[in-house]
């Protein structure tokens, strides 16, 4: 017998509201389904227009309550808009989640400047620039959830890490500082740390057959990510039962950092 009112205890999300950067594909997608499916109302941001429309479709034909904010985080004025615009349709956020990111990868030899300063902006900046908007008021409401998808490559060097993997480590040790501030009052920072999942982002990537092997081989459930798999770890940071868990990275990789 399942006892629902202790699992809800644990991991409902119901009363909350989530904000999710990158909402519309891959990871940040199957996490906003799973946060709007525990119960959270879902605010989808991301830059495409028909990919947001079609999410918040998807997830109002599941029953769950979601809105879209098209916006672009490469900026610090974007950032400054977007996240007043994502506190329109349901209030301020309890949960935020960064999951909008690039990874442009040009050899070290090559990296410009533009490609390190587009690279920090979107994966870096926005999550600052969005914490230091919304975790002050989690803080004073008591309750908040910050979610950062890192990388392996915030650990190791890994398929031309450049100005990516500089980015990833400095979103580690950001949910780190905002631990550190935040979490006596009931504010949670942690980040997720994937492997290689097939993704759009990977798309180039995911169309080299012996790759794809060779990197499912270097996990050690011989297999490489699904989106999917990234539900129950946000479900569960996200919710009440992760209350002691802070300052972390989590590490949903199928063992490859480990193997
Ligand atoms: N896939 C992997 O193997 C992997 C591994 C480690 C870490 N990660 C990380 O996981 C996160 C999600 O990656 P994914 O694989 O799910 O990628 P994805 O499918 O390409 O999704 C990226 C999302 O970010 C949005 N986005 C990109 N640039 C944006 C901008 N300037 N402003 C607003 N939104 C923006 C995209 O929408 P628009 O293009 O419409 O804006 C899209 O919704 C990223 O932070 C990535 O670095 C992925």
């Amino acid at each position: 017998m399942t006892d629902e009112p202790y699992l809800a205890g644990l991991f409902s999300l119901d009363g909350r509201v989530a904000l999710v950067t990158g909402g519309s594909s891959g990871i940040g997608r199957a996490v906003a389904e799973a946060l709007a499916r525990a119960g959270a109302r879902v605010v989808v941001l991301a830059r495409r227009e028909d990919e947001l429309d079609r999410t918040v479709r998807e997830l109002e034909a599941l029953g769950c309550r979601a809105a879209r904010v098209s916006a672009d985080l490469g900026s610090r004025e974007g950032v400054r808009a977007a996240a007043e615009a994502a506190a329109e349709p349901f209030g301020e956020p309890d949960i935020v989640v960064n999951s909008a990111g690039i990874n442009l990868r040009p050899p070290m030899e090559e990296l410009g400047e533009d490609v390190w300063d587009a690279t920090m902006a979107v994966n870096l900046d926005a999550p600052f620039l969005l914490g230091r908007r919304f975790g002050p008021g989690m803080a004073e409401r008591g309750y908040g959830r910050l979610i950062h998808i890192a990388s392996q490559q915030a650990f190791r060097a890994f398929v031309t890490s450049g100005a990516y993997g500089v980015s990833k480590a400095g979103l580690v040790a950001l949910a780190r500082s905002q631990a550190e501030a935040w979490s006596a009052r009931g504010v949670t920072a942690n980040t997720l740390v994937p492997g290689f999942v097939m993704t759009p982002l990977n798309e180039r990537l995911s169309t080299d057959p012996a790759r794809v092997e060779a990197l499912a081989a270097r996990t050690m459930t011989g297999r490489n990510g699904l989106p999917e798999d990234f539900a129950g770890a946000a479900v569960f940071l996200a919710g009440p039962s992760s209350g002691y868990v802070t300052g972390q990275a989590v590490f949903v990789d199928g063992g490859f950092s480990v193997h």
